[in-house]
């Protein structure tokens, strides 16, 4: 049933921009000439300079490079915008769409160009200097998009920190990066609560390795009151007042970094995975024109937060590259009511729709009724990310929402890619519920066993990818050695993407989740070890260890076996304490929603935890925990078997 096909309606695919034949063709040139191909590809930016190195890339650990456009010169923002002046000034750029639905605004290409330049001229005033680090910890507002944009205008390298971190969390990506400036605001609003914002990065920038922070710049959103420092703290709108509507752009380098964004990985604190200028903004553009079938009165809108990498690819840069009209909203999906999204599309002529399987199945839980009471009309394309889909809910989307009239983009991706790849493409690729289909142009994926043979044909395995693409990170902030052991070495010469997948006889891949110890909640990574290392920082808690866990609307849950110190008892309040604990330390994202209490763990006579037998405990599948033999103590497994009960 879930291998049913969907090839779109004859009228999509007649008027797609990659049309049924071309896909074949044109992938075949993708990687049989992959430079050449991207070379032609590189040509739909604006640049300074016109590279002549396209393609200089070794995935050798002993030789390793990954360069694109080498010589090539460009300014994002001049992309983004000025280059839209001509033909696009008075078309919206971005629909902004506030909490509250009595609040939206429509800013034009020319209004952004304005709104950009006027703070990339404040940051220059305040020394902000090509290649420095800014940190931005906003809500979803027209001003986090210009601060975006105005870091790329001067060269400086944002550092986006989703505004659901805590504290601890965002001083530890401002320590990383050394951070010069952070932008943020009074407070957040969504679903008409407050968060308060400032007063993070306030408690923030009280903790170790945040001196580097000289000025705060903070946006008034809510207007509620803020302990403003002087002389570090300024408001956003002083800064700005005044300043000249023009800035000359930076030229940049190709392989010159354009951002950082953190992302959980198996062990230790979150990487900095850093994207550089000219490559990524090729791939963010080029994917988002084909994937999203993108015309020019298309009005498209992306629900995910500017705080991850889709924000950053599929709200802002790819579809302001390409000259488009792109929505932002503030809010959630279920204030004032269940029904904003589809209130959102009417309202604003949404044509293009983006989001998440977990907003989808949490949707999906509240009935038809509310989406079928909205027309929905101008819908003519889905798309999904950040986890796999079920079919069940790949079937609602496009029955119920898309009134069995859209294609659906299962778009297969992440951080340290750029952007998409392996996707439908909507005209050409017929779909398949669950499956995210095929790779997209130049992308060579493959499927290797446990010691690295390619397994051919209709198989299952791990998911590597052959050969490198513009968008791919060049490298761990800080920290190369780390890229390069985290991704090259489990299969030399191949980037490993930590994903496990397979492969049906029609060549369509089906991503299976994480093998690796990330989980993927609501489609977020919280790495355990992150997870582990938050509640062993409790007094009270001798060890940890943490599990994904299946959940209905999330996808994974997060599971935590603890055991306390000798002399502390199990409690409800404790268990309470230690849940908001993990809250406070790292951000409600990685709430626990199991805490059992372990007496002790599945160990290995080497001290080694077996996950392995705690995940199975976790999805309460005693008859699936394998061989239990090699276990210091196998006693242990019974006894934590019976305090699932309890937890
Ligand atoms: C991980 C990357 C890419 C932006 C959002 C998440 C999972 C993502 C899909 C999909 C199956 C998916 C993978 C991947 N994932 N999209 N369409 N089907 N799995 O970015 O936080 O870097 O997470 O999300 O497991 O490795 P991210």
């Amino acid at each position: 049933m879930s291998d049913s096909i969907h090839p779109a309606s004859t009228s999509f695919t007649d008027a797609a921009n990659i049309k049924p034949d071309d896909y074949e063709r044109l992938y075949r040139e993708s990687v049989e000439d992959n430079a050449g191909f991207w070379g032609r590809i590189g040509e739909r930016l604006e640049w300074f300079t016109k590279p002549t190195r396209i393609k200089d890339v070794s995935y050798a650990v002993e030789d390793f490079r990954i360069r694109w456009y080498e010589d090539g010169e460009l300014n994002v923002s001049v992309n983004c915008i000025d280059r839209h002046l001509g033909e696009r000034g008075d078309k919206t750029a971005i629909i902004w769409e506030g909490d509250d639905p009595a609040d939206s605004r429509r800013i034009s290409y020319r209004e952004l160009h304005a709104e950009v330049c006027k703070l990339a001229n404040a940051l220059r005033n305040l020394g902000v200097k090509r290649g420095d680090r800014v940190t931005l910890y906003l809500p979803m507002i027209p001003e986090t998009a210009y601060a975006m944009l105005a870091c790329t205008r001067i060269g400086a390298v944002h550092s986006v920190v989703f505004g659901g971190f805590s504290p601890d969390a965002i001083a530890g990506r401002i320590a990383d990066c050394g951070s010069k400036l952070v932008i943020t605001a009074d407070e957040g609003l969504r679903g008409g609560k407050k968060v308060p914002l400032k007063k993070n990065v306030d408690e923030a920038l009280t903790r170790a390795g945040t001196n580097c922070v000289e000025t705060v710049l903070v946006v008034k959103r809510t207007g509620g009151a803020v302990d403003m420092q002087m002389p570090r703290d300024r408001w956003y709108e002083a800064v700005v007042d005044g300043q000249p509507e023009a800035c000359e752009p930076e030229r940049m380098g190709a392989e010159d970094p354009l951002f950082i964004l953190y992302t959980s990985g198996s062990t230790g604190q979150p990487k900095g995975v850093l994207h550089t200028t000219g490559g990524y903004l090729v791939y963010a553009s080029y994917t988002h024109e084909c994937i999203f079938d993108l015309k020019e009165d298309d009005v498209y809108w992306c629900t995910a937060d500017v705080g991850w990498v889709t924000g950053h690819s599929y709200l802002l840069y790819g579809p302001l590259a390409n000259g488009a009209t792109t929505v932002m909203f503030e809010g959630v999906p279920n204030h004032p009511d269940i029904g904003r999204f589809w209130d959102v599309v009417d309202k604003h002529g949404v044509t293009l729709f983006y989001t998440a399987p977990t907003a989808i199945r949490a949707l999906m839980r509240e009935g038809e009724e509310p989406v079928r009471k909205r027309s929905r009309k101008s819908l003519r394309l889905l798309g999904s990310v950040g986890e796999p889909i079920n079919p069940e809910a790949w079937r609602w989307y496009h029955e119920v929402v898309g009134d069995s009239r859209c294609p659906i983009v299962d778009t297969w991706w992440q951080t340290e890619t750029g952007g998409i790849l392996i996707t439908p493409l909507p005209g050409a690729i017929p779909q398949k519920p669950g499956s995210a289909t095929k790779p997209f142009f130049g992308i060579q994926p493959a499927i290797v066993d446990a010691e690295g043979n390619t397994k051919d044909g209709a198989t299952e395995g791990n998911l590597v990818i052959l050969d490198s693409w513009p968008g791919q990170m060049r490298t761990v902030f800080g920290d190369h050695q780390r890229f390069i052991d985290t991704y090259f070495k489990t299969y030399p010469g191949r980037y490993f993407t930590g994903d496990g997948c397979r492969r049906d006889e029609d060549g369509y891949y089906w991503i299976t989740g994480r093998v690796d110890d990330v989980i993927n909640v609501s489609g977020h990574r919280i790495g355990t070890a992150e997870v582990e290392s938050a509640l062993v920082a409790h007094e009270k808690v001798a060890e940890a260890a943490v599990v994904g866990c299946p959940h209905d609307i999330k996808g994974q849950g997060i599971y935590a076996y603890v055991t306390l110190n000798a002399g502390e008892e199990p409690s409800d309040e404790l268990r309470k304490e230690l849940v908001q604990w993990v809250r406070k330390e790292i951000g409600p994202i990685a709430t626990p929603d199991h805490l059992q209490w372990a007496p002790g763990l599945p160990k290995t006579r080497s001290g080694k935890i077996m996950r392995r037998i705690l995940r199975k405990i976790a999805e309460n599948a005693p008859d699936q925990l394998g061989d239990t033999s090699t276990l210091a103590d196998p006693g242990v497994v019974n006894s934590l078997l019976e305090g699932r009960m309890n937890r």
